[in-house]
């Protein structure tokens, strides 16, 4: 089993911007272990902190080179190029994904789980993922990225779940395939 319950639209924590690292230690380290596993499990390709109700600035991928999984402590978004359309999820909105534009480029720099910065010159779905992941640790959702079509849309249909929740079974037993 999972060892967080992934958070859901709707649940506070996941608009709150998070707190800075201050000190890469073992609790840490665990959590970033513990966040790779919940991801593997939803399946997803990345997780943010605040998703497990963790309000940190970390966030942990793996887009299933060789050399995942991969946690990015205190990431920062410096540049930006391009525009790029890509069909974009989230596992805090399960079930749901939209045709998103957002830069085709950017330049990542963090830390490591050693404290060793690191910096990636990112594009297509690693650039994508950054910016999602980067969203999640500023409290914003995808939904926020919506056109105002596609935004109406999220509404409607995540206000008829809400009503088919109420009826029909509790929240935490919808679970569908997301991809990040
Ligand atoms: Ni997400």
């Amino acid at each position: 089993m999972a060892p967080y319950d992934i958070r859901l639209v709707g649940d506070p924590v996941l608009r709150q911007p998070a707190a800075e690292v201050t000190e890469i230690d073992d609790r840490l380290v665990r959590l970033a272990t513990d966040m790779v596993t919940t991801m593997y499990e939803a399946p997803g390709i990345g997780l943010a902190a605040p998703q497990v109700g963790v309000q940190k600035r970390l966030f942990v991928y793996d887009l299933h080179d060789d050399r995942g999984p991969h946690t990015i402590v205190n990431p920062v978004i410096s540049e930006t190029r391009g525009e790029w359309v890509y069909e974009e999820g989230c596992l805090s909105v399960p079930g749901l994904s939209w045709e998103i534009v957002r830069p085709a480029e950017v330049y990542l720099t963090g830390l490591d789980l050693d404290g060793n910065e690191v910096s990636f010159e990112a594009d297509e779905l690693l650039a994508r993922m950054f910016q999602h992941e980067v969203d999640h640790l500023d409290g914003v959702l995808l939904l926020e990225r919506l056109d105002a079509d596609q935004r109406k849309q999220a509404h409607r249909v995540l206000r008829d779940r809400a009503l088919v929740t109420e009826h029909a079974e509790p929240r935490r037993r919808l679970r569908f395939p997301g991809r990040d």
